[in-house]
C-alpha cells in the first residue's frame, strides 16, 4: 500500500522553456536574448515542488504524454520525493510553455499548452478520490479543465481535507467553486477578474477580499507581488509584507511558491496566518533565483529567511 500524503496537488506538468530579454519581440522580429533555461513547470507541478521543499509529503494528480518533456516530469518528482499519480497517454504530448523573461526586471509573459494534461477530467480525479479524501489540504488551479477543479475540491471538501484554490490563469469558472474553498489566491488581476474590482492598493484589495467573502470563500488570500500577500478572512484581515530580497531574478512561478509553501505550512498544522507568513517567505526567496520549480524554497531556507527578515 502507497503511503498517504499530506498535500495532494492537482494540476497540470508542462516543460518550462524561458528566454531571457531585454524586451519582447514585436511581430516580425527576432531578437537576441541573454539567457534560456528549460525545466519543469506548470503550476500544479511547481506547488507539487514547493511543497514537497517545504517540507509536506505531497502528492502530484497530472497526466502526461509517453516523451522526453513527460519524463523531465517523473524523473523531477523522484528526485523531489513527490509522489506521482500521473496517468500516461500516448495519445497527446506532454505540453509546453514559452516564457518571456525581462532580465531587468524579472518580469514574465507566458504562454501555456497544457497538452496531455489538458486532458484531466472529473472522472480522472474521481479515480484518485482516496488520495485527495486521505490528504490534509488539497491545492488546485485552473491549467487543467475546471470540471476537474470543482470535482476535487468537492471531493476534498466531502472528506473534510482543507482546500486551497489558486484561481489561475484567470479563466471563468462556476460559482459553485467558491462555498468549497477554505482558501482562494488570486493575485492582482485575478481578483479583478473575480470580483470586477481593480486591484490597485491596499484599500482595493480589502475590498476585493470582502467581495470574495460574500461569494462563500473561507478566507481570501490575495497575493500582491511585491507588496507582498494580503490575508483577509472574517475575522482578521493583515498585510503580510514581501520579503526583504536583494535583486528580482525571475518572477515566473512566485504565485506556485507561495501556494505550495502556504498547503505544506497549513499540512504541517500551522495556524493559517503563520502559514501565509512562511508561504510569503518562500515566494520571495523563489523570485531571487531562474526558473519555476527549480527556484523553489527548502524548509530550511525558508525558516532561516524568516528569521533574518523579523531581526
Ligand atoms: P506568477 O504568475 O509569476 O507565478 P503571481 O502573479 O501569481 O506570480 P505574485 O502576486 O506576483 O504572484 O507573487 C506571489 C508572491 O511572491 C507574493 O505574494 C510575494 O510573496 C512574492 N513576491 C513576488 N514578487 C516579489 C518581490 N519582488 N519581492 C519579494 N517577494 C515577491
Ligand atoms: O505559474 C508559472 C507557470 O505557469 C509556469 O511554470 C508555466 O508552465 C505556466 O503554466
Amino acid at each position: 500500500m502507497s503511503k498517504q500524503n499530506d498535500v495532494i496537488v492537482l494540476g497540470i506538468f508542462v516543460a518550462d522553456l524561458a528566454f531571457y530579454a531585454p524586451r519582447m519581440p514585436v511581430i516580425g522580429e527576432t531578437l537576441a536574448g541573454s539567457n534560456f533555461v528549460s525545466g519543469p513547470g506548470g503550476k500544479g507541478g511547481n506547488q507539487a515542488v514547493a511543497s514537497a521543499r517545504a517540507g509536506a509529503s505531497t502528492g502530484f494528480i497530472t497526466r502526461l504524454g509517453k516523451d522526453a518533456f513527460g519524463d523531465t516530469g517523473l524523473k523531477t518528482w523522484a528526485a523531489e520525493g513527490v509522489t506521482p499519480f500521473a496517468d500516461i497517454t500516448e495519445d497527446d504530448p506532454t505540453g509546453a510553455a514559452f516564457i518571456f523573461v525581462n532580465d531587468e526586471t524579472g518580469e514574465n509573459a507566458v504562454i501555456v499548452v497544457p497538452g496531455a494534461a489538458g486532458g484531466i477530467d472529473g472522472a480522472m480525479v474521481e479515480r484518485y478520490a482516496d488520495e485527495i479524501a486521505g490528504a490534509k489540504v488539497f491545492v488546485t488551479q485552473l491549467e487543467q479543465p475546471v470540471g476537474a477543479a470543482l470535482r476535487g475540491l468537492e471531493i476534498a471538501r466531502a472528506a473534510s481535507v482543507i482546500t486551497v484554490f489558486n484561481p489561475a490563469p484567470a479563466e471563468a469558472f462556476s460559482d459553485a467553486i467558491f462555498p468549497l474553498c477554505d482558501y482562494i489566491t488570486p493575485n492582482e488581476t485575478e481578483a479583478e477578474d473575480l470580483t470586477g474590482i481593480k486591484v490597485d492598493n491596499l484599500a482595493d484589495a480589502r475590498r476585493a477580499g470582502d467581495a470574495l467573502l460574500a461569494k462563500g470563500v473561507g478566507t481570501a488570500l490575495l497575493t500582491l507581488g511585491e507588496t507582498g500577500a494580503l490575508f483577509h478572512s472574517r475575522d482578521v484581515s493583515e498585510l503580510i509584507p514581501a520579503a526583504k530580497i536583494d535583486k528580482v531574478v525571475d518572477t515566473t512561478g512566485a504565485g506556485d511558491a507561495f501556494n505550495g509553501c502556504f498547503a505544506a505550512a497549513l499540512a504541517r498544522g500551522e495556524p493559517p496566518l503563520r502559514a501565509a507568513h512562511f508561504a510569503n517567505i518562500g515566494a520571495g526567496i523563489s523570485v531571487t533565483r531562474a526558473g519555476t520549480a527549480p527556484a523553489m524554497a527548502t524548509y530550511g531556507e525558508i525558516i532561516a529567511k524568516l528569521k533574518a527578515d523579523a531581526s
